[in-house]
């Protein structure tokens, strides 16, 4: 099979991300734009310092980037909206964009609505009752809080909760929606249930509220992985039939679980790291992950690995090497046979290990601020 033809196969859709993704075709199906180095370096210069996550180009494209920085360098508030489908533990890969928004909320001193879909994992997941998303909402919040979002300026919406603050504007949204455009943009079928076919106004609603809230109009920014685009799509036909800014996004690049291909997610726990996994069970994780490694010691040492399709090097690269220069290193290490996966990868388990102890002590102390950051 040619590459050409892997990536047919490939499927992103906020409810499906499958197949061999291709993020230069993504660019291009979604009508999006890569990112620039003028954008990186304006970015840089608010920030004071250049984020692991644009070096690396894993926030790979945006849409009206270059307007929301325009706002913010013309003296206009700049407000930020992101979040999560509570269906389970947070993982590795939720993080990813947590860390970054943190980055921009402290860069542009930015507002954020973090928007928690406990309605949205409701409805998609049969086995899923209220009370199993409403719970992992408060869960979830433990460790985006542990991520260091500031309190004065992270509102977190629950939309079962807080149903109140969004309807008006949701209905608003909903009524310049049709369903056929619905249909089209989420792949629905007659066989989905006609709660999920009204959830996309409530996903875009809070790219708004801020303008609301402010009265006046505030151009958002929404960071997340490319996945969530769909809803971005829809939200930016209709804003400014309503009044508001078409919201600005930075897409992201996934962080693969820990098999072969695919990306980290929920649904396959064994390839997955929890933010609330013990230690030493994250560990063993990591042990059994798959490597781009030889099948004998003796093949690696004479012919080297391949980090390009290693899921413990992608680790380092997207969130545990920030040394750049230990990266090309381990790079050259694997390639040239100089380190054997079994090191490499108990040396990334106790890097892990580290950082999942210190995480879980922050989330604990989360727990004691949580209502300061849920929405009233
Ligand atoms: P959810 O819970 O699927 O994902 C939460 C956030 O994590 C990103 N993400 C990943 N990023 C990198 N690597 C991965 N393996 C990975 N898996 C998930 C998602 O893109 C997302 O940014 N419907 C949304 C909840 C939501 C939302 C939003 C997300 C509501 N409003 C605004 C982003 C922005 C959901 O189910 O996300």
């Amino acid at each position: 099979m040619t590459g050409e033809e892997e990536t047919e196969d490939m499927v992103v859709t906020p409810w499906k991300v499958s197949g061999i993704v291709d993020y230069n075709k993504l660019i291009e199906r979604f009508g999006t734009k890569p990112m620039t180095r003028d954008l990186i370096g304006r970015l840089e210069k608010h920030a004071g310092y250049l984020h692991l996550q644009l070096r690396r180009g894993i926030f790979f494209s945006h849409r009206d980037l270059d307007w929301w920085l325009d706002n913010y360098e013309n003296g206009q508030t700049v407000g930020l909206y992101t979040g999560r489908g509570p269906s389970g533990p947070v993982h590795l890969g939720h993080l990813l964009p947590w860390f970054f928004t943190k980055y921009l909320q402290e860069a542009f001193e930015a507002d954020l609505y973090f928007q928690m879909t406990d309605d949205e994992k409701f409805l998609i997941h049969p086995e899923l009752n209220l009370d199993d998303t409403v719970g992992y909402t408060y869960d979830n919040a433990l460790g985006l809080i542990a991520c260091g979002l500031n309190p004065k300026k992270t509102k977190i919406i629950s939309d079962v909760n807080n149903i109140s603050h969004i309807y008006r504007l949701a209905l608003k949204v909903a009524k310049h929606v049709t369903y056929s455009t619905v249909r089209a943009v989420f792949g629905l079928q007659d066989s989905h249930n006609i709660g999920i076919i009204w959830f996309p106004a409530i996903q875009a609603t809070p790219s708004f509220i801020q303008s609301v809230r402010e009265g006046k109009n505030v151009a958002v920014l929404i960071p997340a992985a490319i996945d969530q685009d769909p809803y971005w799509r829809m939200t930016r036909d209709i804003a400014e039939r309503l009044g508001f800014y078409k919201p600005a996004q930075m897409h992201a690049k996934f962080l693969p679980g820990l098999g072969r291909g695919g990306k980290m997610s929920a649904s396959m726990p064994e390839t997955a790291i929890f933010t609330i996994d013990p230690p030493e069970a994250a560990a063993k994780k990591i042990m059994n992950a798959y490597t781009g490694g030889r099948p004998t010691v003796k093949e690696q040492r004479e012919l080297g690995g391949d980090p390009s399709i290693c899921t413990i090097y992608a680790y380092y690269y997207y969130l545990f090497e920030e040394d750049d220069s230990s990266l090309l290193e381990l790079e050259r290490e694997c390639r040239s046979g100089g380190i054997i996966c079994g090191d490499c990868k108990a040396r990334l388990a106790e890097v892990i290990k580290a950082f999942l102890k210190d995480f879980q002590e922050k989330r604990e102390k989360a727990k004691d601020v949580i209502e300061q950051f849920m929405l009233k």
